[in-house]
Formats: C-alpha cells, structure tokens, sequence
C-alpha cells in the first residue's frame, strides 16, 4: 500500500467514522489520490458514505485553492458549521493511530485551546508569506491558533543602524528607555506586517497590541524596563477568536499603572500556554529547531525528565537557548504531561500540527520507566491506589483496591510506570504465559505514546503474554495491532503474542472462557479483573438487536455453487427483499442457466481470478459466498484482496475457522459476537456439525468438569453430492455408519471455538438431511440441581434468539429437516448430579450452511438479520 494516509476532521467525529476511515486506509482507495490533496465533505452529508466528489482540491505546500463551496461552508466563522468534516489527505501522515490521535484530540478543545504559535521576530522578515498562507490554512478549516511575535532581529538592527550595541544579560534584552521606544515600533510594525499579510489572504486578523499581559519588573536595576509577568488578561484574545479574528499578539506587557515593558517573547509564549492550555504549542524559528553547538545537527527530541540538567552543563546551551529551554522546562512542569512544545519552522507548521512526525525539536517532559517487582517499591500505596482506580472493576466497587493488592503481594509480578503512574502495566507471573493483568492508563498516557512505550518494554522482558480487554474499549484497536492472536467471548477479547504452539493457545482460551465473567456488558473501560469467581450464577443474556442500517440492494458472487448448500442458499437469495445474484461460477457448470432463481437469468460463467479481482476493483459485487470445497478458495479470496474494493467475503469452507477473529470473524451469530461480524470484512462460515454442537454445549461451558461427547448422525446430504460410500443409499439403508472416530475436523472447530476440548463421533444415517446430536456433559457436581434447572439455563441463555428453540421433549430430527432454527431439549441431569444429557436436532443444509450464511450475510451488510428466511420454516 502507498504512504498516502487520511485526516478526517470532523467536530462530530464518531466511531462509524473513524471505521470508514480505518477502511479507506485499509483498502487504499487512495492510493492513487494526488498528492497532498483536500477533500471537504458537507457535514450533512450522509454518515454512512464520506463523499469523496464532494469538493476536491489540490494544493501544493503552500497554496490553497478553495471552491467556492468549501469556503461557505467553512467561513461560517464562529458558528459550530465552522468546523465541518475536512478529510484532509496528506502524504506525511504515518499512521492509523495518527490519525486516531489527532480526531481525538481536536474534536476535543473548544477553539481557544487548539494552538498558540510563537513566532520568532526573523520569520516576519524572511518567510512572511509562507507564514501567512500556514495560518490561512487553519483558519479556512476553522482553527484558531493564537499567534504571538517576536521582533529581536528587527529590533537589533535598528538599534545597530543607530550605533547601539545590543545588551544581554541571560538572554533577556537590557531594555533601557530608548530600547524600549524601538522594541515598541518594531513591534508595531511587525505586526501589522503579519495582520496584513493575513488579510491580503482572504483571513481575518486581530492586531492586539497591548493588553494582555500585566508585568511588573524583572529586576529594574538590572535589566530595567523588562516585565516579569504576573497575569494574563485573556478577554481580547477570546473575544478575537470568537469574532472569527486570528489573534496576533506581541509580548509587550504593561505594568498595573500602564508602564510599557519589554517581554521575552517566548517567556510570553509560556505564559499565554500556561492560562490556555493548547494542545499544540509551537515555537517557529529560522533555524527549525534547537541546533546541538557541538556538532551542528539539529536536536530531534528532548525529554526533560531524563535530559534536562545534562543539557544545561552543555557549553553551547546559553543565551537565548538557554533561556528557552529554561522557560519550557517550566512551562511543561506546570501544564499537563500531555503537553510538548516543538520548535520547528515555518514549512512544516502544518506537519507538526497534523502528524507526529514532527520536523523540528519537540521537547516533552518524556516518560522514564519505572519497573517493579514488589508492592514496597511503590512511593506509596496511595498512588497505586488512584491509579487502580481506572480499572472498571475497581471503580464500581466489584473489586476493592485493598483486595487486589493483597492478592498482588501474594503473587509473583512485575510492574511498569511512569513516574506519574499515568501508565500501569502489573504482568502477573506466575502462570505458564504471563498475563499482563492490568494496564492503566490515562487518556494522557495513550496520546502521548506512554503506552507504546510501556508495550515496548513488556514485549522485550517477556516473550509471550496475555492480556484481556473489554471489546468495547476505545483502544481495542491499539491491543489488536499490538497481539498476535486474539479471541473474543463475551464481551471481552483474550489476547496474546509469543504463543504459537496451538495446544498452548488452546490451553489460553480454555483458561480465558472459564474465567470470563457473565457480565459482557460491564463497564466499558480497560482491563476485566482476572479471577472472577462468580460463576455458577445463571448466565442471563439476550440477544442484542441491531439496528437496520441498510435498505439498499446488493450484489451476490457466488464462487463454485455446486453443491447443496449452494443450492439452498440461491433458493434463500431468490427471497431475499435486498440480495440479488450477480455471478455464478463453477467450472463445469459454465453457460448453463442457473436454477432456481427467477430475480433474473443468471448464466454460471466461470470467473478467472483477473475477473474476480477486476470485479472487486470496480465495487461490481457486495458480497463474495466461496462455496468452494476446503482447501480451495485461498487464491479466489487472494484475488478478492487485490481487487481492494468495497465488499464482503464469506467463506464455507472450513479453511478460515481457526484464523484470528481479527481476519476472519466467526459467524455464529448467536454465540460468537454479532458486531464483530457486521464490521467484518471476512466471515468464516461454521461447520454444521460444529454449529449444533456449539449450541447444544455453550450454556453450559462455566459448569462443565471434563470431557464432553458429541453423538452426532447426519443425514447423507452432509457427505457431499459427489458419490462416496456415505451418501450411496444402498450402503445406507437399514444401516448407520460412523466415520472419522477421531479428530474431525468439527472436533477441532468445536473444541477451539468453545474454549473446552470435546469429543465428537460422527456418523451418516439414511435420510437426506438434518443431524440429530446427543451430547453427554460431565458437570461440577451438585452445580445444578435438576434437570429442569438444565433446561432453564438453555432458554435464559437463548433468550430472544430467533433460531434457537428449547423444548422440553427430546427433539426429531425429521421434524427439522427443512427448517431453518436449532431446536434443543431433553435434558437430563444423572443421579449423582455430575453429568447432563441434552439432544440438539440442526438441518445440516439450513442452520447448518446456508441459512446461517445468509445471517452472516444480512449482518455484514447492515440488513434485519432474519431478512429472506422464511418465517413458516423456522421451527418453534
Ligand atoms: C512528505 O515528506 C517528504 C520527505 O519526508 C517530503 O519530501 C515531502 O515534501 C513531504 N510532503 C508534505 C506534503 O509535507
Ligand atoms: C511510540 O513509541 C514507540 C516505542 O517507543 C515508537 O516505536 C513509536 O515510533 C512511537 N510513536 C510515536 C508516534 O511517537
Ligand atoms: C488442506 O491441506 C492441508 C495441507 O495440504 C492438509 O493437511 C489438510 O488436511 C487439508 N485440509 C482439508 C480440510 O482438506
Ligand atoms: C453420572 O455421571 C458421572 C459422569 O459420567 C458418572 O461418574 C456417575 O457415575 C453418574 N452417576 C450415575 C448415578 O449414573
């Protein structure tokens, strides 16, 4: 994929948003945008499509055309319009969490808070107009940085043109009366230099001249008229930004009783941080940053933590640098640790403003990493505690801080944090892979990439780990990118790297579902408390309902729609109010009409893989079905994946049912999560045999001690159409056959995706279709009293499941053939009150494949998630 990266601004960012973003990114439609182009799109515009023929204009570093129709909707200045949906496309952008980042954070501020720019006195000299068009530019996407000069240069030469030595002392300018009347006319006349170079540029400026900074003297004997500043007067400011004027400030400054004095301009600078708090505060100079004396190069970061009282022995670190990085260093001590100051110049104002690649010097106050491997090593129990606190569980008092901390001095752990504790990372120790137990962070810690940070560090001292997080914590995103592997149950999503070897992984998830807690819709926030030990308690959910957030049509490719679940689903599509076929595929099908379909005359073709791709590139189809048998479909999907459109894959084949969620969602709707498969790109399709199984033994995963065992006999529609012993009728008749004793492949399916091993022993009877499973539970004993009670837990967890039915009776499974649900009864609880029996009926064709494809396929694509399945069929 190509560098090119998208900015989306936009005042009401939302998570709808920032995934089309994220998709845009992901698929490179940009990829061959030109270069550092705009895209403005209305705001009104429909969410659900950013628009890209919106209004699209091209500009190069330093112009910027505007139609007519993005100023008007930008120029609305001072009204909440003013901040419309920019998308921004800028070559130098270099991440998703970039981009993440900076939605967050300016979507946050109110105006005032954006920027303040320091600009050094020789730039009004030298770079005017560059300046000016910079500014222009964030004032036509309604930012309003406030701007503050400094004329040294200016103020130098005049003086030297008049025979006057100019006098330091530390830097700060010996201001005598004279002095002062020249700083004063310099002052005056750069600024109005800037003001109007400004409004040459269509932008509105304010000259604030005076007014803004109350002084009283530095030291009059020594520097004498030089203002040390004792308050920041911020009316004229805001009533500026409020008018829709930039504010352009000097750093005169006058004493309570109006004495003009001279003010550092970048001591101003920090002062008028200090009362805004900006998000951004940035120091423009000639020279683009803090050049190192010794060696000439220019000083990329500087964390103050760690370096500043080094730096200060350095003998080149004096004068106006010194003073500078004296007047930051107290600047930053005072404001948030979110807060840097980069010195940089003019050119890469808008790269430092909108990346975090910045160009010149940033100075932070850094973030120095403290490790810990004992409770005692904590400056104070008191401070762990605040920051225990963001963990979710503790906040609502589910956990007590005190109890965790007990249980953390009896184990063996590790901790990582920053000197603030914005950042806590406790990795517990003592089981086979470590778990990173909990990470604590501040909104703070994550902007300011304290969190990469501390995973760097975790992933250097350990070579594996687990983690959980909440799926709807905001930073899901980050925790995918940083795992690599993943599985979500219940809300919550187990994550780990280092772990390749399966039966360990395994071993992880079986771990993780034992442990998750029912409550999957906890507070959202960051970590689960490890050990909940409140199982037992009857598992209440329902099912979620989703919105319909799609009435539009949409194309169906179906790769390979031989067999029988081909079959059934064209019939469920020929019903659908929304699918409608596009293309059929299969090779030895090609130029035969298509059956069962009367929407249109569809013609198999045979689809080669540049077709498939050039398809997917022109957004010709919405969803690609492989209805392919295993170990096929690998380079029709690659070939969907070159295409980089818009659409959906849905897998049948067994192929993609053990890859990450983050690749191929599961869809099993009614255990696995259904947000996860309508934001999927790719859906695995479960195994028919692996569905009814999982349905049958799911409600009962948390009392489950032992091996569970499916009995499991299909109808010989599941061997397949192509001729084999187990779908040849006079083999089958008066007869069962049991096949693949161990290890199915459905045994593999079932026990990963359960979290719990099973056992699972097929067979084929002589009816055409629908499997009948009996499934033999071993439980805790004395966990459930009564076999009604089994049956309570089956219905509370399949509460207001359409397609699953819990029935009292032992089910038929010639009463589900045709039908498009999961019906599952006759529990049985055994005297000793530690094993339970329950019998699940599925048609393997339905349920099974196609129907539940088709559930997939609605949920993908934002339609009802029972759209086209024939109510009539469904058994209750
Ligand atoms: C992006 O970066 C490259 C080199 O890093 C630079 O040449 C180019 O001008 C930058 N583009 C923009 C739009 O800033
Ligand atoms: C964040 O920190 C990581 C690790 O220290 C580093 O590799 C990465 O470049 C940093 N990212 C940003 C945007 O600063
Ligand atoms: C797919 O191919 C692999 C390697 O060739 C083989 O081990 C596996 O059994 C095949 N899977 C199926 C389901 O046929
Ligand atoms: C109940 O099932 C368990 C587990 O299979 C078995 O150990 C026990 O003997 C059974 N009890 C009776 C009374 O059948």
């Amino acid at each position: 994929m190509s560098s090119v990266n998208v900015l989306l601004y936009s005042k009401r960012f939302n998570v709808s948003k920032f995934r089309q973003v994220s998709q845009l990114l992901s698929r490179g439609r940009y990829s061959t945008a030109p270069k550092a182009s705009l895209v403005f799109s209305n705001e009104k515009s429909n969410d659900s499509q950013i628009n890209t023929q919106n209004t699209h204009i091209t500009f190069n570093n330093k112009k910027v055309g505007y139609s007519k129709r993005a100023l008007s909707s930008s120029n609305g200045v001072g009204t909440s319009g003013t901040r419309s949906t920019v998308i921004q496309l800028l070559n130098n952008i270099s991440t998703k969490r970039e981009v993440e980042q900076y939605l967050k954070y300016f979507t946050s501020v109110s105006q005032q808070q954006f920027a303040v720019i320091k600009v050094g006195g020789a730039i009004i000299s030298d770079n005017l107009q560059e300046l000016a068009s910079c500014l222009a530019f964030l004032y036509h996407v309604g930012l309003y940085p406030i701007v503050l000069h400094g004329t040294g240069p200016q103020v130098n030469g005049r003086l030297e043109a008049q025979g006057i030595e100019p006098d330091y002392i530390d830097g700060i300018r010996i201001t005598d009366e004279h002095t002062m009347a020249v700083v004063r006319e310099c002052f005056l006349e750069q600024n109005l230099k800037l003001v109007t170079a400004l409004e040459q540029l269509g932008v509105r400026a304010r000259p604030i001249t005076s007014g803004v900074f109350t002084a009283n003297y530095l030291d009059k004997d020594k520097y004498n008229l030089v203002g040390d500043i004792t308050k920041v007067n911020k009316d004229a400011i805001e009533a500026s930004i409020k008018a829709g004027a930039l504010p352009i400030l000097t750093s005169l400054a006058e004493t309570p009783a109006g004495q003009m004095l001279n003010v550092n301009a970048d001591v101003a600078a920090g002062e008028l941080a200090r009362v805004f708090e900006p998000l951004k505060i940035v120091y423009l100079n000639e020279k683009g940053g803090i050049i190192n004396g010794e060696t000439g190069e220019r000083i990329s970061m500087i964390n103050l933590d760690e370096e500043y009282e080094e730096l200060l022995k350095q003998s080149w670190v004096k004068y106006g640098t010194k003073l500078k990085i004296k007047e930051i260093k107290e600047l930053l001590d005072y404001l948030p640790r979110s807060s840097s100051v980069a010195i940089i110049n003019v050119q890469d104002l808008q790269k430092e403003l909108f990346t975090d690649s910045g160009a010149g010097t940033m100075i932070r106050r850094g973030y120095k990493l403290i490790k810990r491997s004992s409770l005692e090593e904590f400056p104070s129990s008191d401070s762990l505690r605040v920051a225990l606190q963001r963990d979710p569980d503790v906040a609502s008092n589910k956990l007590s801080a005190a109890t965790y901390l007990r249980e953390l001095e009896n184990s063996n752990f590790v901790s990582y944090s920053d000197e603030p504790l914005e950042a806590l990372a406790i990795v517990k120790t003592d089981e086979k892979i470590p778990k990173l137990d909990k990470f604590l962070c501040t909104s703070s810690a994550w902007l300011n990439n304290v969190t990469d940070n501390v995973f760097s560090t975790l992933k250097r001292d350990f070579k594996a780990l687990q983690w959980v997080v909440s799926e709807d914590d905001g930073n899901i995103a980050w925790h995918f990118d940083k795992s690599q592997g993943s599985y979500l149950k219940d809300g919550k999503v187990l994550f780990w790297y280092g772990v390749n070897d399966l039966n360990t992984i395994s071993e992880l998830i079986g771990d993780f579902t034992r442990t998750t807690t029912a409550s999957a819709n906890g507070p959202s926030g960051v970590f689960a408390a490890g050990q909940s030990k409140r199982s037992y308690s009857t598992v209440q959910r329902t099912a979620p309902k989703f919105e319909v957030t799609n009435k539009e049509k949409s194309r169906v490719a179906l790769i390979g729609a031989r067999g029988y679940t081909g079959r059934n689903l064209v019939a469920l599509i020929n019903q659908h109010p929304y699918f409608e076929i596009s293309h059929v595929s299969s090779r030895e099908l090609k130029g035969q009409k298509l059956a069962d379909y009367d929407k249109a005359e569809i013609i198999y073709d045979n689809l080669q893989l540049e077709d498939i791709t050039k398809l997917e590139s022109e957004n010709a189809v919405d969803v690609w079905i492989m209805a392919l048998p295993n170990n096929v479909s690998e380079k029709f999907i690659g070939a969907v994946q070159q295409g980089k459109g818009n659409s959906k894959i849905i897998d049948l084949s067994a192929d993609h049912r053990f890859v990450s969620e983050k690749e191929w969602a599961y869809g099993l709707p009614e255990i696995n999560n259904r947000e996860s498969i309508i934001n999927a790109k790719q859906i695995s399709n479960p195994g028919c045999y692996a569905t009814g199984s999982q349905l049958s033994i799911a409600p009962l995963l948390k009392y489950v001690d032992g091996l569970p065992t499916v009995f499991g006999v299909s109808g010989y529609s599941g061997a397949g159409a192509k001729p084999s012993p187990k779908n040849d009728i006079k083999v089958l008749s008066d007869n069962l056959i049991p096949y693949a004793l161990t290890n199915h492949i459905h045994e593999r399916e079932i026990s990963t995706r359960l979290g719990h091993e099973i056992a699972f022993i097929p067979h084929v009877g002589q009816w055409f279709q629908g499997i009948a499973l009996t499934v033999s539970i071993p439980i805790k004993k004395g966990s459930i009293e009564s076999s009604e009670q089994v049956q309570e837990i089956y219905k509370k967890f399949y509460e207001g499941e359409t397609l699953v039915h819990i029935i009292n009776d032992i089910p038929s499974v010639k009463d589900i053939s045709g039908t498009h649900g999961v019906v599952i009864g006759g529990f049985k609880l055994n005297d000793t009150k530690d094993r339970v029996v329950v019998c699940g009926t599925i048609d393997n064709l339905l349920k099974g494949a196609a129907t539940q494809c088709l559930q997939n396929m609605n949920l993908a694509m934002g339609y009802g998630e029972y759209d086209g399945i024939p109510k009539d069929k469904i058994i209750c």
